[in-house]
């Protein structure tokens, strides 16, 4: 298998988190990790960009944190790099999301799983007050592509077309990725994961409103794919999976893992280079065991990879 040259990273800018989600370990081992410096993480765009990638996503941890994001925003920005961040919200003023598209931002996603102040407080631990509003104003004057980033387990079944009602309302797209038990960072809770049989008639009537324009990202194939994955712990429906060949990982503590759905360590940026570690046999390695590998549904890879095949 000859390594390709990657076309797009990931980068978790830190490990802190300001809010408590159910499903997710980022607050809970927040104290044991401490963040990169920004020499550091300047360094490691620098090689992202020199082997040959365009496009960068930041994420964590809550990157909203960092007081440097405008910093490593317009460095990207002078590496050639478009830059996506992901974030929960609640910092996201009117006057940071100005400051962060000034810097050159490229668009951003906004965690929201309901619009129900109990359940949003249930699943995240925070009150959505901020966060509601704080998205709201950023879609408002479509200033930067924005998009609601819905985790869907099992609690928020029920709200899903209201959110895809409630993204159209605001003229924002909405992205659907299925709660993972395994992933990094992921909290394990089996009670989360919804089951095939419960989500089936949801996907039905989230593919009926994609068909009469509803602003849902996600290809109706991977939508499909969900019940089938539940039923049997993987899909078969979608094109192979390419995100060890294609996507660079980068955790909080500069570990490149092949993706975000296997908490498997590929080498660590303090001790070797990027380009070292991209084509170094042990990714090698871990490329060939993950050749066949059906056992995530992330959207942020399994969509990367239909794209990829459809280019
Ligand atoms: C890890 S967070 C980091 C960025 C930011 N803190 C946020 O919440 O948007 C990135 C995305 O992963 C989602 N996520 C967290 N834990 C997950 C899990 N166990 N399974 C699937 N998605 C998860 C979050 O809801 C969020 O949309
Ligand atoms: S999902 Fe995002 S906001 Fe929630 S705890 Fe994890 S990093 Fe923080
Ligand atoms: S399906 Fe792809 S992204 Fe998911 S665990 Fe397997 S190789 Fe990783």
């Amino acid at each position: 298998m000859d390594t390709s040259t990657p076309q797009r990273a990931h980068l978790n800018v830190t490990g802190r988190c300001n809010s408590r989600c159910r499903y997710c370990l980022c607050w809970r081992t927040q104290n044991a990790v401490s963040d990169p410096s920004t020499e550091e993480l300047k360094s490691v765009i620098a090689q992202i960009a020199e082997l040959g990638v365009t496009q960068i996503s930041f994420s964590g941890g809550e990157p909203l944190l960092r007081s440097d994001l405008e910093t490593l925003v317009e460095y990207a920005v002078v590496k050639g790099l478009s830059i996506w961040l992901v974030t929960n919200g609640l910092m996201l003023t009117t006057h940071r999301f100005m400051s962060l598209a000034k810097a050159g931002l490229g668009g951003l996603g906004v965690s929201l799983d309901s619009l129900d102040s109990e359940t949003y407080r249930y699943l995240r631990g925070v009150r959505i007050e901020k966060v509601l509003k704080n998205l709201i104003n950023a879609a408002k004057g479509q200033i930067l592509p924005v998009a609601i980033a819905t985790t869907i387990c099992s609690i928020n079944l029920h709200e899903l077309k209201d959110l895809v009602s409630f993204a159209k309302t605001h003229r924002i797209l909405i992205s659907f990725q299925l709660y993972q038990n395994d992933a990094h960072l992921a909290a394990s809770d089996s009670a989360l994961s919804p089951t095939a049989e419960e989500i089936e008639p949801v996907i039905n009537e989230l593919c009926e409103m994609k068909k009469t324009r509803y602003p849902i990202a996600n290809s109706r194939e991977y939508l499909q794919s969900l019940p089938e994955y539940l039923r049997r712990g993987e899909w078969t429906n979608l094109p192979v999976c390419l995100a060890p060949l294609l996507e660079i990982c980068i955790g909080e503590t500069l570990n490149i893992l092949p993706c975000w759905g296997k908490d498997m360590i590929v080498g660590n940026l303090r001790k070797t280079s990027l380009r070292e570690i991209w084509y170094s046999p042990r990714f090698q390695e871990i490329r060939e065991t993950l050749r066949n590998c059906r056992n995530c549904a992330l959207s942020c890879h399994l969509e990367n990879s239909q794209r990829n095949l459809l280019d």
